[in-house]
């Protein structure tokens, strides 16, 4: 059993990251956080607990709130993706008799911060807590800075972010969670504790097309599949408008599966840089992949490959067990 925390801006993959992870058996999500990433983090948190509600789950891991801004850059968000309230616009939805399909969520927040419960469960659980940041590293570097002592017993962070042999998806070069906090991004390669990150160059390669969606889920109306396809709508519609794919990507849910499914998934060390300051290429991720390269002294796991198929399959046998 891995003892894991996700830090969430959440956001509609962050959404399908929560459903798996909640899912998994081979995890116990001692907790979930959020912080400001795809919308502010007032929407993100409220999104991880209508994601909660929406799933009708029973015993709630702890929810926290996080942070709002960055280390140092002003806050850019992505609601053109994910919808202006940031799940896919679902708040908008409505019922036959005119009630919104998915209301506000009970207030279900510890009133620990989200850097005070990490670091708090860094120390409940020394060399054990995995923590799994699918958004900006902003919470994460914070609770380093706060309590380097119980953040050195993390067992390792398995983060969704960077691109090392494919194009950005905010920039040229850089990818978004990256993009947000680059400074935090570095604290965190710098800090010691063991880092494996999940790029665009695997996580581009497992697309849910609609199609997919359909095949999957057929005719069902159980509160999940209903879910899953008011959730992901709004994306797949960006999507086949940007790239003519009536599809989204599911980029958080990775992570998850490399820590349950190891075998579905290749990585290599590597000494990873983060671009801080540069105008035009901050929040690039860079690091020498090429086989057989003398390393400096590796700071990090990266992800390099994925049985995209595979993966897909494991994501849905699970979900819709
Ligand atoms: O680049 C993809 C990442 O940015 C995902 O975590 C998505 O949710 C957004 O946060
Ligand atoms: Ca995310």
């Amino acid at each position: 059993m891995q003892h894991i925390l996700l830090d969430t801006d959440t956001g509609v993959d962050d959404a399908l990251a929560i459903i798996l992870a909640l899912n998994s058996p081979e995890l116990k999500v001692e907790a979930i956080t959020s912080v400001s990433g795809n919308v502010h983090v007032d929407l993100c948190t409220r999104n991880l607990l209508m994601t909660l509600e929406a799933l009708g789950v029973k015993e709630y891991p702890i929810c926290a709130k996080g942070e709002a801004h960055p280390l140092i850059k002003p806050l850019v968000t992505a609601a053109h993706v994910h919808g202006s309230d940031g799940l896919g616009d679902v708040t908008r939805l409505l019922t036959s008799t005119g009630a919104r399909r998915y209301p506000d969520p009970e207030p279900r927040l510890t009133a620990m911060s989200a850097v005070d419960l990490i670091i708090d469960l860094a120390g409940q659980y020394p060399d054990e807590l995995v923590l799994v940041p699918v958004g900006p590293l902003t919470n994460i570097a914070k609770a380093m800075i706060k309590d380097p002592t119980r953040m050195r017993r993390i067992r390792e962070i398995v983060l969704m972010g960077g691109a090392f042999e494919t194009y950005g998806n905010v920039t040229t070069t850089a990818e978004f969670n990256i993009f947000v906090d680059p400074q935090a991004v570095q604290l965190v390669l710098d800090f010691g504790v063991p880092v494996t990150m999940v790029p665009l160059d695997v996580t581009h390669q497992v697309v849910l097309t609609g199609k997919r969606l359909q095949s999957e889920i057929g005719q069902r109306n159980d509160r999940l599949s209903q879910f899953l396809r008011d959730v992901t709508h709004t994306t797949m519609e960006f999507h086949q408008d940007r790239e003519g794919v009536y599809g989204t990507y599911i980029h958080d849910a990775l992570p998850i599966g490399l820590l349950t499914q190891p075998d579905f998934f290749e990585t290599v060390e590597a000494f990873v840089q983060v671009e801080t300051s540069s105008d035009l290429t901050q929040g690039m991720t860079i690091a020498d992949l090429r086989p057989g390269r003398p390393h400096l002294k590796p700071n990090a796991r990266i992800c390099v490959g994925v049985n995209a198929e595979g993966f897909l399959q494991h994501f849905f046998n699970r979900i819709l067990q």
